[in-house]
């Protein structure tokens, strides 16, 4: 994705150097700047800390972070260090998925040689952006010209090595010349909508607002909202879909007014393992993400500040599942399937 002129991914790699490079997305809006990582411990932390995030991201890191260890190990056999790098990546996001996906396909290629290892991890955060890509072509000719489209957290380019799921489709409707109007919830706590993806579609020209998590109800109710697209960070064979805390109010929502609900995900994010969302790890964050907010004053110096009363405590679950019977349909790289395609493809 361009930023600034200059084309970059959010997570890459240089296995010379055993350094893992990455937008520090804790820095965004208000500043760009790339981190480097120069162990598993390293990257881990930054999976954990959520200097990057998102579901394809979160994959892409663990799997440098996997093949990092391999190389620290320099062992091509599953060394004590390798074990505990893998059990170490594995604790830092319980509910996305692709993090165990990678992880688990960079240690079986990386007991057979290093070399392996190191190249499935590559070749792990290049079929993230092949899916992403083509997820996105297909997404597309759902958009109809100067569609209002609902998105809910951050799952642009972001979230991903490159390209987004649920902002895919729609960089490649803003590139077919379709104008597409995108609301942006602000996704308390952390404000990933606010801060991540209202900068990357500004970034992109793409016509947005930013909208209090609590508004969507009344655009929709006015009949000002035509679709929503949704990321996942777990699917179950059911459909049923873990995504960032609120997703399944829009759902709701989005049933009572008559609006399409799309998820938007490579295949990668499907856990064929759960039979429904019934079973997903709800990851539960500290309160601080709730009670205390950080931004830039007037002067450009970074502030946190308490927004809640103090001596309250708060409640952080970071996602929630939306029953598959909420969703029309699946954006994936394999086209748009409906929720009960899924388990086809086991
Ligand atoms: O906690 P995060 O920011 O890692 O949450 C993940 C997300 O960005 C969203 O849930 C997103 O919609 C799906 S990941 C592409």
């Amino acid at each position: 994705m361009i930023v600034q002129g200059k084309h970059y991914k959010t997570v890459w790699f240089e296995s010379a150097s055993n350094i893992v490079y990455m937008i520090d997305q804790t820095q965004l809006p208000f500043k760009f700047e790339i981190v480097e990582l120069h162990s598993f411990e390293e990257t881990a932390e930054a999976i954990r800390n959520m200097t990057v995030r998102g579901a394809g991201a979160i994959g892409a890191s663990a799997a440098f972070a996997m093949a990092q260890a391999f190389i620290q190990s320099k062992k091509s056999s599953a060394s004590d260090l390798v074990w505990e790098a893998r059990k170490f990546i594995e604790a830092t996001r319980p509910t996305a998925v692709n993090l165990f996906y990678a992880t688990q396909k960079v240690f079986d290629a990386g007991i057979k040689s290093i070399d392996e290892g190191v190249e499935m991890a590559f070749a792990i955060a290049h079929e993230d952006e092949d899916f992403c890509k083509a997820l996105g072509e297909h997404g597309n000719t759902l958009i109809k010209p100067q569609q209002r489209i609902l998105t809910h957290c951050n799952a642009g380019w972001l979230a991903f090595v490159d390209y987004g799921s649920a902002i895919s489709p729609i960089y490649a409707a803003h590139r077919d010349g379709k104008k597409p109007f995108v609301y942006v919830d602000e996704t308390r706590p952390r404000g990933q909508g606010a801060r991540l993806t209202a900068w990357e579609l500004n970034e992109n020209g793409v016509e947005h607002r930013i909208i209090a998590d609590n508004a969507a109800a009344y655009y929709m109710s006015k009949g000002m909202i035509d679709m929503v697209i949704t990321g996942a960070d777990r699917i179950a064979s059911n459909g049923d879909t873990a995504n960032k805390i609120g997703t399944l109010e829009k759902a709701i929502l989005a049933k009572e007014f008559n609006i399409p609900f799309y998820v938007a995900a490579p295949f990668s994010t499907i856990d064929f393992d759960s039979k429904s969302g019934a079973s997903f790890n709800i990851e539960e964050r500290s309160d601080e993400e709730l009670l205390y907010h950080d931004g830039l004053d007037e002067q450009g110096v970074k502030r946190t500040i308490r927004m809640a009363s103090p001596g309250s405590l708060g409640l952080n679950p970071a996602f929630d599942v939306t029953p598959h019977n909420y969703i029309k349909g699946f954006i994936t790289n394999k086209g748009i399937l409906a929720p009960s395609q899924i388990i086809k493809f086991e």
